[in-house]
């Protein structure tokens, strides 16, 4: 029997009553916070696209963590910006790069802070792309053992968790080997599983300065057309040893988080990419979207559709509206 015995509009009467049958919840504590560490002291630079978001050196970003800390945020994720690029990534497994330096003042300084390195190579290459170029494409086997040394050297320098984007074939098998056999074989690896070639990462890549300088990264980052394929990386990503998996972007791809998550049943990390977090800033600055609305909305959405954590920039946003 439905209306007029049922009425759904009951249970929404009040926010009290909303609030005891709500399904799902956001905290701070369920959000990763990506910072972009450059070279020199003191240097806090705003990245353009990407309002309220800064390139920042080392001793800038342990005072920043503290604060991030301190709103009860689960962690960060580094991504560095080497003083110098080469065709080889080498500032990228560098035993004293930029991020393993920027790890070891972090830990230092912040050490409860759940620290994550993004494992890849594009901010670390002169031509942008994510491994070594051979015959003007990436070469799979050759850049598993650059990534395998990055990990390594952020394990030693103290990450809590690494974790590979380049979506290179064997790479969480690669990492694993190396980080058991570097004596790490507590580190876990949060994989970028479900990476797609998406046009929102186009903030980051000004953040990160890796831009690609030729081509693209369809020949690595998966087709956005495919869902299906994105549970067979996932399946192999976790046959090879990943504790974690990702889907990178969120907000287009809630049908593969949804997808993931009821199929697999380990943690589920989303990415709320640049692009995704440049729309809402752009369009609340212009006055068409309501700012804090928008974002509890979209990220209740993407914890709705299943995935236990979000990389966002909008975490200390969290902290400040749902803490
Ligand atoms: C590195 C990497 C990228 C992002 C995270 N790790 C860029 C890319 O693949 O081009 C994008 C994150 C964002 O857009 O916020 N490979």
């Amino acid at each position: 029997m439905a209306f007029p015995i049922h009425r759904m509009r009951r249970l929404r009467a009040s926010a009290e009553l909303r609030s005891l049958v709500r399904e799902t919840e956001l905290n701070p504590g369920d959000c990763i916070f990506p910072l972009f560490i450059v070279p020199g002291e003191d240097v806090k630079k705003e990245i353009g696209s990407m309002p309220g978001n800064y390139q920042m050196s080392i001793d800038v970003a342990v005072r920043e963590c503290e604060e991030i800390h301190s709103l009860g945020i689960a962690g960060i994720i580094l991504f560095g910006i080497p003083p110098a690029k080469d065709e080889e990534a080498s500032g990228g497994y560098h035993e004293h790069g930029i991020v393993q330096e920027a790890v070891r003042a972090i830990k230092h300084g912040v050490p409860k802070l759940l620290t994550i390195t993004d494992v890849c190579n594009c901010e670390y290459t002169s031509h942008g792309h994510c491994g070594k170029i051979i015959d003007n494409d990436v070469d799979n086997d050759i850049t598993l053992g650059w990534l395998t040394r990055s990990a390594v050297s952020h394990a030693r320098a103290g990450a809590d968790i690494v974790a590979p984007s380049d979506m290179m074939d064997g790479r969480v098998a690669a990492i694993r080997k190396g980080l058991d056999e570097a004596g790490f074989p507590k580190v876990p690896i949060l994989s970028y599983a479900a990476k797609y070639a998406s046009a929102f990462y186009g903030p980051f890549r000004e953040a990160a300065e890796s831009a690609p300088q030729f081509g693209d990264r369809r020949s690595y980052q998966m087709d956005p057309a495919n869902g299906r394929e994105a549970m067979r990386e996932i399946e192999l990503d976790l046959e090879e040893g990943a504790d974690m998996i990702m889907v990178k972007p969120a907000g287009p791809y809630l049908d593969i988080i949804r997808m993931a998550r009821d199929r697999f049943d380990v943690p589920l990390a989303a990415y709320q990419v640049s692009g995704e977090f440049s729309m809402i800033m752009a369009a609340a600055r212009n006055g068409w979207i309501d700012l804090d609305r928008t974002i509890l909305e979209s990220l209740t959405s993407i914890r709705r559709a299943g995935a236990d954590f979000v990389l966002t920039y909008f975490a200390k946003d969290v902290a400040r509206l749902a803490g």
